[in-house]
């Protein structure tokens, strides 16, 4: 079952919040979300010791994947990119509007309704959090167009975006992924650069599951957020939907380039960040 058919926000957005607002609060953090506790609230905190048992390393792989996806905020709202618009599909409770905005940058938050009804409610109720930062659109990406949607909020289409996905992809399904790519592909800017994070296909199919990975897919299920999209090689799907420059990393190698660290036991390396675009431009 997908949050599309159980119509309840999302606690998985919740429970990486909390890992985020644990990162941030390490000295020397990786990432700094000064808000993500707030906004993780007991229930996020509640999640996030479920599955650690399971995988201990899940609070640094949040930290990871916040930091890595930063850099892409960071490089391409800054010159020579000089993108005007960055685009959160499912956001959850991102902060990135509020922590990397730039004068001239608009950021668009896009989620599922019920989602976004619960993150804006408790962006009201936080004390000096910029509301304003980021426009909101809710869609279901199962069954809307969220370029659409977009543009009823003033997106640009003909305007270069920096598109995140992030943790959003394992939870629905290959032809609701096929559907956003194309629309990414063929109603954006041709510079527009996407990235996204995805697992490996064992994960989704639960092929040989490890007793941890069982277990935290149990999780996921009982939650109503069961992983259900994996690969191992994204290339095909994103040059059947129009993408031309694409490079795939995984969380090992971002892990690295961050940390200076390696730990075959943290299991990284079955999980991925894409980055695409049609055009070619200077992918980090
Ligand atoms: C694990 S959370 C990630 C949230 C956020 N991107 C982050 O990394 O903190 C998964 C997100 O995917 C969104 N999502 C899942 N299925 C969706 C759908 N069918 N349509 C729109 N959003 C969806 C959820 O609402 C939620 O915000």
């Amino acid at each position: 079952m997908s949050i599309a058919s159980n119509h309840a926000a999302s606690r998985t957005a919740r429970m990486v919040a909390a890992l985020r607002g644990r990162a941030s609060a390490r000295p020397q953090p990786l990432c700094h979300d000064p808000w993500a506790s707030a906004l993780a609230g007991e229930e996020g905190e509640a999640l996030a010791d479920a599955f650690s048992p399971s995988f201990p390393a899940f609070e640094l792989w949040m930290a990871v994947r916040t930091a890595y996806l930063d850099q892409y905020v960071h490089h391409f709202t800054t010159s020579p990119q000089d993108f005007g618009q960055v685009v959160i599909l499912g956001a959850g409770l991102d902060t990135r509007a509020a922590r990397l905005a730039r004068p001239g940058v608009r950021f668009f938050e896009v989620d599922h309704p019920a989602t976004q009804a619960d993150k804006r409610a408790r962006v009201d109720a936080l004390p000096g959090y910029p509301r304003d930062a980021a426009r909101y659109v809710a869609c279901d990406f199962e069954t809307e167009d969220f370029v659409t949607k977009l543009q009823a909020a003033g997106f640009e289409p003909g305007r270069a975006a920096l598109v995140l996905w992030e943790g959003v992809v394992p939870y629905l399904s290959e032809p609701a992924i096929r559907a956003s790519l194309r629309r990414i592909a063929h109603a954006c800017d041709e510079r527009t650069v996407l990235v996204f994070d995805y697992v490996g296909k064992r994960i989704a199919t639960r092929d040989k599951l490890r007793a941890d990975d069982e277990r935290n897919m149990a999780l996921l299920d009982g939650l109503g957020e069961s992983v259900v999209f994996g690969s191992n090689d994204v290339l095909p799907m994103l040059h059947d939907e129009g993408f031309r420059h694409v490079r795939t990393v995984s969380f090992d190698e971002a892990c690295l380039s961050l940390t200076g660290s390696y730990d075959r036991e943290r299991m990284f390396r079955f999980q991925h960040v894409a980055i695409a675009s049609r055009t070619a431009c200077a992918l980090l």
